[in-house]
């Protein structure tokens, strides 16, 4: 074991597309998604123990999250262990920035870095292939919040495609009063496509171009049009609506304030506005904030590296 403390940083995620299939008999929909990694990042702190996992947590939300095996991160570094027969033995701490059940993965990026800080901290080197599979086995975004970046997602999300991204986007986060429960948007978006008729009984195989493209010069101006114009990029958006109808409210304020685009992240209920640039990000936020149409405000550059050992 490393007796030194070892930090880990893990970055949220956002959906620049999300095409949900039909609903699986392992309770799980096909989708199609392209993530991008923002740098709100989690920090995952991993000490030496002796007697199992231990775990507090600190940050926003902490207060409502479970400590025990309940929390993605105790039950990240229990399959570790359990994978290297070795016994669970850590203190962790969490500094949370992620919202909870916000539709950043946040449960699911403190998963990713308790596997990158325990398998750090317990010297095993595990290899990629098989971190990838454990993440897999705890959620489906925790894959990619190992791997960050922007990547396109397929089967539940967990089967990654790298996808190139130049340059910097600017993200202004809205986090919203209460949270959503990640099943309940998705049944809510099965119930809203038998009620309109929608038949969604092919698994999505499309990846919009107009965004592959945008991501690839780098131009936001572009990603905004391929947000807005080519697609409806987030099917779970009217499910999260229509449980929480407020958010319509939150992203129509955004553009009215002038974000290139606005949209429900995954599940919701958080919504992100894209901006043009850093400073048009400072300004937007401030703006956004004072409206009182959100709980908090934050903004972020993407795309983001994954779960990282600081030094
Ligand atoms: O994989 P994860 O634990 O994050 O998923 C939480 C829930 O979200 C699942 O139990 C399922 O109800 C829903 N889900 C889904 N299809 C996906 C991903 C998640 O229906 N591709």
């Amino acid at each position: 074991m490393n007796p030194a403390p070892v930090t880990v940083t893990v970055p949220a995620k956002i959906n620049l597309q999300l095409s949900i299939g039909p609903l699986q008999p392992n309770g799980y929909h096909d989708i199609v998604t392209v993530f991008q990694a923002l740098d709100l990042v989690d920090t995952i702190e991993a000490r030496p123990a002796t007697d199992g996992v231990r775990l507090q947590v600190v940050g926003e939300g902490a207060e409502s999250l479970p400590t025990n095996s309940n929390n993605l991160a105790v039950r990240a570094a229990q399959a570790l262990a359990r994978f290297h027969g070795i016994p669970p033995n850590v203190d962790m701490t969490i500094t949370k920035r992620i919202p909870i059940a916000g539709g950043m993965a946040g449960g699911s990026a403190d998963a990713a870095g308790a596997l990158v800080a325990c398998d750090y901290l317990w010297e095993l080197g595990t290899p990629r292939e098989h971190l990838d599979s454990i993440a897999a086995s705890l959620g489906s975004d925790v894959t990619f919040c190992l791997h960050g970046g922007t990547a396109i997602g397929t089967g539940r999300g967990e089967t990654l495609t790298p996808v190139l991204s130049t340059g910097e986007f600017h993200w202004v986060i809205a986090f919203s009063h209460g949270e959503l429960s990640t099943p309940k948007v998705y049944a809510e978006c099965d119930r809203l496509r038998k009620v309109a008729g929608i038949n969604a009984g092919v698994a999505p195989n499309y990846v919009s171009d107009l965004l592959i493209n945008a991501l690839r010069s780098g131009d936001s101006e572009l990603l905004a049009s391929a947000l807005s114009n080519d697609m409806k990029p987030n099917d779970l958006q009217p499910a999260a609506i229509s449980l929480k109808p407020d958010l319509q409210r939150v992203l129509d304020t955004g553009l009215e304030l002038g974000a290139l685009a606005a949209m429900v992240s995954g599940s919701g209920p958080t919504c992100v506005f894209l901006a043009s640039s850093q400073d048009h990000a400072f300004a937007l936020a401030a703006e956004l904030s004072g409206t009182g149409v959100c709980r908090t405000v934050r903004t972020a550059k993407a795309p983001a590296p994954g779960a990282k050992v600081q030094r």
